[in-house]
């Protein structure tokens, strides 16, 4: 039996609760067993506890929600190659379709596609930061197909998928463009971005022109067709696109798509590479522990819509 935040049904924030007999998970042949340590809270975590995903998953109560992994590898499937017992990993695991085995728990069973190493130089919370964020990220930057002399905007540059984007479009060779609030107008040019925009005070069409490539996080597609040259691109990882939106944006010679995140360890592995050589920080906004307080305070932090880079939840209490 094990410790996981659990929810009933579905609904506001006091539906999550801490109990430390749920079941463990099973592995598949090709799946690991993690001792989790710590996990992140991403926006997907309160639509999903609100029941805003039902329409793409049948889930049976109890369910455990949570999709970034960071720990300690405990068992091995038996087709399970390059991984071992003791190892620390992180992963972006699967969305299991039963809903009962999320990461708010302290052991989960990732598939071994999934993983990648931890290097020795980041901690579990930092780890746990990464995958869901930094692998949304990396897959949408090169859908928009960044690179050197490319312009591109990235929507939201303080949030989890925005303050990673920054610094991996900078490494790619862009000039980046951001939106912050003024208070994270010295975190965003910390990260990197070549111009930041208080998106109080300012439109981005009053300051943007031409650009290549736009990152939408927040569902401001028109704003970004309005600043894109012709034969740029646009990904929203927050909204639906409407069939006008598509139809002007091909009138103007633009592309629009939409992008969901398809999990892969090869991306994470990559990922962990340049948290390694530090050309990747992980910006951490708050921890909590996982007990029902905890969890609850984080939902309540994620639901602001303010967090400055993750909230992380620390599953295993530190040694
Ligand atoms: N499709 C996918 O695969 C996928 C994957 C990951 C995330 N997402 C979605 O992408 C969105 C962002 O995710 P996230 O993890 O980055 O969220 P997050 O970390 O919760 O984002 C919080 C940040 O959003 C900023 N923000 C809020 N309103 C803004 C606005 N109008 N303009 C600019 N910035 C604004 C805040 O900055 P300030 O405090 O500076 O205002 C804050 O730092 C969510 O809707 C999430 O569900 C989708």
């Amino acid at each position: 039996m094990m410790k996981a935040a659990i929810i009933n049904r579905f609904g506001d924030i006091q539906e999550l609760h801490v109990v430390s007999d749920y079941p463990d998970p099973k592995i598949t042949d090709d799946q690991v067993l993690i001792e989790v340590h710590a996990t992140s809270i991403n926006p997907i975590d309160y639509k999903a506890r609100q029941g805003l995903l039902q329409g793409m998953f049948t889930w049976h109560f109890p369910v455990v929600l949570g999709w970034d992994v960071a720990g300690k590898i405990v068992a091995v499937g038996k087709n399970v190659t390059g991984f071992s017992v003791g190892e620390r990993v992180f992963a972006r695991p699967e969305i299991d379709p039963t809903g009962r085995f999320g990461s708010y728990a302290s052991l989960m069973a990732v598939d071994a596609n999934q993983l990648a190493k931890i290097p020795a130089t980041i901690t579990d919370a930092q780890a746990a930061a990464v995958p869901l964020a930094g692998e949304t990220a990396l897959q949408m930057l090169r859908r928009l197909q960044v690179g050197p002399g490319k312009k591109v905007l990235i929507q939201a540059g303080a949030g989890g998928v925005g303050s990673f984007a920054i610094q991996l479009a900078k490494s790619m060779g862009a000039t980046v463009a951001t939106t912050v609030s003024a208070v994270n107008i010295g975190l965003a040019t910390e990260l990197g971005a070549d111009i930041v925009i208080n998106y109080h005070e300012k439109r981005i069409q009053d300051v943007l022109t031409d650009y290549d490539a736009v990152l939408d996080s927040v569902g401001a597609v028109d704003d970004g067709i309005d600043i894109l040259v012709p034969g740029g691109r646009l990904v929203t990882i927050s909204a639906n696109i409407t069939p006008e939106q598509k139809e002007r944006a091909k009138k103007e010679g633009k592309t629009v798509m939409t992008g969901w995140l398809e999990p892969d360890g090869k991306d994470l592995a990559e990922l962990a590479e340049a948290l390694k050589k530090d050309q990747l920080k992980v910006i951490i906004d708050s921890e909590f522990p996982l007990t029902t307080k905890g969890i609850q305070d984080a939902h309540t932090r994620i639901e602001s819509h303010h967090a400055r880079g993750k909230i992380i939840i620390n599953v295993k209490e530190k040694d």
